[in-house]
This record gives C-alpha cells, structure tokens and sequence, in this order.
C-alpha cells in the first residue's frame, strides 16, 4: 500500500469541515479590517527564498523542497516549493506594481507550506498558515492593529490561554551593533556551542539567542550574556516606535511579555517580532509568528516600502479549538424510484434544503438504516407516494412517521 508522505496529512469528514470552518472565520475577521484574499503560486524561483527568507536562516540551509526542473536547462530553473509565503506575497506585490496604489495593501492568505523539517506533534512537513501581509505603513498603529487582529481571531475561536511575546531587533543600524555586542558576549564560549550556533555565529548571530538546545540554552543562561541581551540597545527611533506600539497595546487592553530572546526564524525581520504561544502546544508553543520586514520589497527589487505580517500554524490551530460536528443533510430520500428519487432530491436543494438519495435499488429497510446514520429525516417515496402524489417523513430521531400531502410542507 502506498502511504502518505511522512509529514504529511489526509484531512477528511468532521476535520475537513473544521478546516472549511477555520478558513470562513479567518476570512471574516479579516474581511472586516479590510484585507483581500491573496493566492500565490505553491512553488516559486528558489532565488525568491534564498534573498528573501535569508541564507542564514534554517529554512533555507536545509528545509527546502528545492527541485531541478525544465530538461536541458535543468540549472537555470530551480523551483521550491514555499516554505513560507510572505516571500511570495512580496513577490506578487512587485510583480503587480501594486505599490502604485493608495497604502495600505494589506492581504490575507490560506494553504500549504513545505518545510523538510523532522516530524513531530506540531510539526509537519506539508503544514498550513493563514497569514496576512500589510504594505505601506511604518505607524506603529499598524503594528498594533496586526498583532490585534491575531489575538482577535484565536479569540474567535473561543481561545484565551495564550501568551503574547513581542521585541523590537531594532533598525538595520541598531541591529548591527546588538549583533556585534552579541558576538563579543559569546566568543568565549563558541567552542561549547551547538555546531548550528558556530554557523549562525559567522552568518547571523542573534539566532544564537533562541537556540533550544541544552548546551546553548546554558550559556545562554549566563549572568554575563543575559545581561548584554537584556541592555536596551535600540535607537532612539526604534525605541520610539517600539514604546509607542506598546502604548497601544496598553490601551487596548492587551496583555503581552517583552521577551528580549526573540528574535525569529527568518532574516527579514526589523523592529517589532512578536509570537504568541500556548503552553497546550508542547514543544512547538507557537501558535502564530511574525512582525516587520521594511526592507523585503526593496531587497527583493521593489521600492522602499514598509510592511508587517503574521502567519498561524492551522495544524497547531486546530489541536487546540473545540471542534463542531458535521450538520447532517435534512433528508435522505428512500425509494426504489431513483428518477423520482433524484427530481426529489434536486428540487428539495433548490429549495435550499440538503437531501441525498440511495443509488442502489435496495430494500427500504437497508436504506433505513443508511439514512438513520446520516440524515435528520427520511422521506419515504414508495410506489404509494409516488401514485397517489403525498410524501412520507419520518423524524429519525424520534421514529415517528408523517404523511405529507403538500411539498411545500417539506421545506
Ligand atoms: P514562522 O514562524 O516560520 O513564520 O511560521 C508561522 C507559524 O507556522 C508558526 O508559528 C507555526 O504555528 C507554523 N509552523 C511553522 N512551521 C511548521 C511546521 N513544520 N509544522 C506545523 N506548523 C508550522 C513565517 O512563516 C512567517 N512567514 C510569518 C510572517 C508573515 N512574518 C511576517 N509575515
């Protein structure tokens, strides 16, 4: 037998109407703060991620599904499949010269990413986000409104055992001398580092600060290295920016830990980053991840445009919501009439009931039995009902039976 890939997932019957559900409430919440639905490619040019998500980052290093495609040309034509998508939203933002409209843009998108991670409870390798991505905005309201909106919708889902964590690395500026102050911190220790660490080091040395592994996490704990990352190395600009939005936050009522050891996964951050976990998850805590990325637009050969986003693990989503059960369609139409049977069943949807019908000729009392599992009610369309024009409906909850003599009784 042929299975599905390791990492990856069949979603079907209640879960699948959950998903439906999940991705109705998201564009809802979304819906009413403005933002329009995006769908971008499930592949793009493999450079895309290499200078958008950073060669620094994991990601690129060794998560990506990258393949050779197109024959003889096979090396001009690298292809992966997304990782993440904010890199393809930026992408489709330059292509489209969308910056010539009114700021802001601001999108929101649902499905599949490929990360060649390894699996584990919250982590797959085809595993879905729905984000959104705002363009054209350096206020700190539209920091606030992002990280709002994300508390807005796991609150949709009736969640509240959640914790948001928020950061500023600060501008291209500031962040240089944080990673140089970083850099000298740890020198001394590097030799005891995780090999990851030693790279990271060289290529981006704040990812050293949310390494989990057991060797990195102790030196991290140090008095000397906690006390230069706790030092408050922002410009007066990104401070600004950053106690403004907090400002904000405190007057929205929302509770949230500035936690100086997050710095994110990916290279494009700047200024605010924010997570929000909960402690149901296990390991892999985080709900939903993001913050800005000013530089992404023009990096990726746009103008100079700031931007914010955020993206939610739907599986991780999912293990946490209380899910509702499928509605069962009103009626199954039993009958060894299936012409009937189907008018029937088409006019009942018309109508805007749900109805199925049984395909198989067999015995009312086997089709009985099929509607009692999957319908509120039977109609009974033998030849009786048929001739004399009056329909049969059993409740098939209670048992009890009625004579219908008029359609519109029906619906
Ligand atoms: P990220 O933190 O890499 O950010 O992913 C966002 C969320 O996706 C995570 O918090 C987690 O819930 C989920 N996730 C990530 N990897 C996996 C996995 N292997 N299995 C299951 N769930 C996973 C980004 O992707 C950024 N693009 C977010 C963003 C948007 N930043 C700005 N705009």
């Amino acid at each position: 037998m042929i299975k599905a890939q390791r990492g990856t997932k069949d979603i079907l019957f209640d879960e699948s109407y959950n998903w439906e559900r999940i991705e109705k409430i998201a564009s809802e919440t979304f819906r009413k703060a403005g933002f329009s639905k995006i769908q971008t490619p499930i592949f793009e040019a493999t450079e895309l991620f290499n200078r958008g998500v950073g060669e620094s980052s994991d990601i690129v290093n060794k998560e990506m599904y990258t393949f050779s495609v197109g024959g003889a040309k096979k090396n001009e034509n690298s292809i992966t499949l997304r990782p993440e998508n904010t890199a393809g939203v930026v992408r489709a933002y330059i292509e489209h010269n969308l910056s010539r409209l009114s700021p802001p843009q601001k999108f929101w998108y649902f499905g599949p990413m490929f990360r060649y991670e390894r699996p584990q409870a919250g982590r797959q390798r085809q595993f879905h986000q729905i984000g959104i991505e705002a363009f054209g905005v350096e206020d700190p309201s539209m920091d606030a409104e992002i990280i709002f909106l994300a508390i807005n919708l796991l609150k949709s889902f009736n969640l509240s055992d959640f914790e948001v964590e928020l950061n500023s690395l600060g501008c291209k500026t500031c962040k240089e001398e944080y990673k140089n102050s970083i850099k000298e911190a740890i020198l001394p220790y590097l030799d005891k580092m995780c090999p990851d660490c030693k790279v990271r080091y060289q290529k981006n040395p704040l990812r050293i600060l949310d390494c989990k592994q057991p060797s990195c996490q102790e030196i991290l704990g140090l008095e000397e290295i906690k006390k230069v990352v706790l030092k408050d190395y922002i410009c007066p600009h990104c401070k600004n920016h950053f106690d403004t939005l907090t400002n904000y936050l405190d007057e929205l009522g929302i509770n949230y830990k500035i936690n100086k050891f997050l710095v994110r996964g990916l290279d494009y951050y700047n200024r605010t980053v924010f997570e929000i976990k909960s402690s149901h998850l296990g390991s892999q805590s985080a709900i939903l991840g993001g913050g800005r990325y000013d530089s992404l637009v023009e990096t990726l050969g746009g103008p100079k445009t700031p931007a914010i986003g955020f993206a939610l693990g739907v599986e991780r989503l999912y293990s946490l919501i209380e899910k509702v059960e499928v509605q069962k369609p009103d009626y199954y139409i039993v009958s060894n009439n299936q012409k009937e049977a189907l008018k029937l069943a088409l006019k009942l949807r018309e109508s805007g009931k749900s109805a199925e019908f049984d395909y198989g000729n067999r015995k009312f009392s086997k089709q009985l039995e099929k509607a009692s599992k999957t319908a509120k009610k039977a109609i009974i369309l033998g030849e009786d009902e048929i001739n004399q024009g009056f329909y049969s409906v059993k409740d098939l909850s209670s048992s009890e039976q009625i004579k219908v003599d008029n359609y519109n009784d029906l619906i």
